[in-house]
């Protein structure tokens, strides 16, 4: 099935951001197209999540608020066991600002990650090596488990390193969506400051996210850029 979002992208692709964004910018105040530049600008695709098989949606949905909220674009699910689904209502339109990879077997993901440049990091709360010791000088993709099981042992073979957050109670681990926004809150913030700037998202990338973000808001989008693109 097409989504109206599938449309606009390929719209996109075949007329290029620019000749998008500026169809669709009448349709927006400036206030609005000054949120969307400071939010791309603070973009960060060089920190990124994967979840293994959750089965909460609460804590599904509260882990694409958060990566969203820090300014994290990519969300990585693996679902070997059926779709990754995030309860409507705790999402609050998060889900449309992040690009949502899913996979079908942890070995696919941790594979792309690494062609990606990225070092894989699995979380476990009995890891040896602490969060604050993780070295941010290159691109970083952290992984995290089941409610229950937490990463399958596929998982932790898979990985370069384990890492935990420590943890000073009798409680013998975090929630799901609570680690995530402990790990990649930290994380973030030292990664933002090596690189000395709030996000490092390439010309390319942001121009296209500007067009497609441009889209959201804009009743009849899709008839609007018809009209001005053609098909
Ligand atoms: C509720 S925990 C799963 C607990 C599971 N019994 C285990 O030992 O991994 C769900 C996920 O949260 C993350 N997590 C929870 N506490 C953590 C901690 N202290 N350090 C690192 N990761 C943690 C891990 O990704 C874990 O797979």
């Amino acid at each position: 099935m097409t989504t109206v979002a599938d449309a606009i992208d390929g719209y996109i692709q075949r007329h290029g951001p620019q000749a998008v964004q500026r169809v669709l910018a009448p349709m927006l105040t400036d206030e609005r197209i000054a949120r969307i530049d400071r939010v791309l600008a603070a973009r960060i695709g060089s920190v990124t999540v994967a979840v293994e098989n959750t089965y909460d949606p609460h804590n599904a949905a509260a882990t694409l608020r958060t990566c969203e909220a820090l300014g994290l674009q990519d969300l990585h699910v693996i679902e070997p066991h059926g779709p990754f689904s995030a309860a409507k209502g705790v999402v609050r339109g998060a889900a449309q600002w992040l690009d949502l990879h899913r996979w079908p077997s942890v070995e696919a993901a941790v594979a792309a990650l690494r062609a990606g440049g990225f070092r894989v990091l699995a979380t476990r709360p009995d890891a040896a090596r602490s969060i604050d010791d993780v070295d941010v000088a290159t691109p970083l993709a952290v992984l995290f488990g089941n409610e229950h099981d937490g990463l399958s042992p596929t998982a932790l073979a898979a990985c370069d390193d384990a890492i935990a957050v420590p943890m000073f109670g009798m409680t013998e681990s975090f929630n799901l969506s609570v680690t995530v926004a402990l790990v990649t809150s930290r994380l973030a913030a030292r990664r933002r400051a090596v690189l000395g700037a709030d996000g490092d998202l390439d010309d390319a990338r942001r121009a296209m996210l500007r067009a497609r973000w441009f889209s959201f808001g804009v009743r009849g989008a899709e008839q609007i850029l018809e009209r001005g693109l053609g098909t």
